[in-house]
């Protein structure tokens, strides 16, 4: 397969005004005033105004009040400000507001940019801005961390991050019971990584386990990985598969439930024995 690195590509002509825009959302994220959750809040609805209703982001109260306008047009400026939105981790029993309230100004800033014409498929911007909210976000997160659109959360504040991780389109991260992911890590697209599950019996009864990608994992297209699964260094879901259990260092396992099927030719000389499923050899 031939090797297709990334290319360089050369500033945008109006990059100027982006770099202002983001440098002026992370002034305002390092200097709250007052409350954080509430600061974070009219930062949320400060910036989302005037991307989507420019016309009334300076006297936003009063357009907001303002009985004239239409309700929907209204509604539709009540919705920039989160504490007017709840999120579906606000309904979860174990919802520790004093942890959550903080970042779901950012998540809603973050899903709601991610749905604005100027985001979609703009991936220069959308990267530095969601880098920007995951340092805020996440309980921790590593060096040129990248995600692109379409990516949610549960809580965010569960999820741990090391460096040079991708996070590609339309990726769900349920780190409602934690996912700690290590350095190089990939997940593509429509993949899903879960950290919760319910009792088959009672739908109520919910298992919080934390999920674990190690250092070089890779979650290929439309896989998931299902709560409390630990993959090992290296390892790899194949596209579709479902990972139940554990995943070994250096192994490449695919389908559903997911099995081994080969050993990675790098792998170091313990992990090159016969994969689980018996299928295959070592690499
Ligand atoms: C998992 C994957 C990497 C395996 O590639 P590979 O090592 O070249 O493996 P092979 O194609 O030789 O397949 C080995 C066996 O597994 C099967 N297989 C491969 N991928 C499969 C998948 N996703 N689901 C089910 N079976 C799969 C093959 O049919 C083959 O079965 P056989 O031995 O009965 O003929 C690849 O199939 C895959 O899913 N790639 C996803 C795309 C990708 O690389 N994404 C990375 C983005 S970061």
């Amino acid at each position: 397969m031939p090797y297709l690195p990334l290319r360089a590509l050369a500033p945008a002509p109006a990059a100027r005004i982006a770099d202002a825009w983001l440098e002026r959302i992370a002034d305002r994220l390092a200097n709250p005033s007052g409350d954080v959750a509430t600061d974070r809040a009219l930062l949320c609805r400060d910036t989302l105004a005037e991307l989507l209703h420019p016309e009334y982001a300076a006297n936003f109260e009063t357009a907001l009040n303002d009985e004239s306008l239409p309700l929907g047009t209204r509604l539709s400026l009540s919705t920039l400000d989160p504490r007017n939105v709840t999120l579906e981790p606000e309904y979860y029993g174990e919802c520790d507001d004093a942890r959550f309230q903080p970042v779901k100004p950012l998540l809603w800033l973050w899903y709601s940019f991610d749905r604005t014409p100027l985001a979609g498929q703009n991936v220069d911007l959308g990267v530095r801005l969601r880098r920007l909210l995951a340092e805020r976000i996440f309980k921790r997160v590593g060096r040129n961390f990248k995600a692109f659109q379409h990516v949610e959360f549960s809580f965010g504040h569960n999820m741990e991050v090391g460096d040079d991780v991708v996070i590609h389109r339309h990726v769900l991260l349920d780190d409602r019971g934690g996912i700690r992911m290590g350095n190089g890590v990939s997940v593509s697209d429509y993949a899903n990584i879960y950290s919760h599950t319910h009792s088959i019996v009672e739908q109520r009864d919910v298992t919080n386990a934390l999920t674990v990608l190690e250092d070089g994992v890779r979650v290929t297209y439309h896989a998931t990985v299902l709560a409390g699964v630990h993959v090992g260094e290296q390892g790899m879901v194949g596209a579709v598969a479902v990972a139940t259990k554990d995943v070994r260092p250096y192994h490449v396992y695919v389908g559903i439930p997911a099995k081994s099927v080969r050993v990675k030719p790098n792998a170091p000389s313990p992990h090159t024995v016969l994969n689980t499923s018996g299928r295959g050899t070592t690499g």
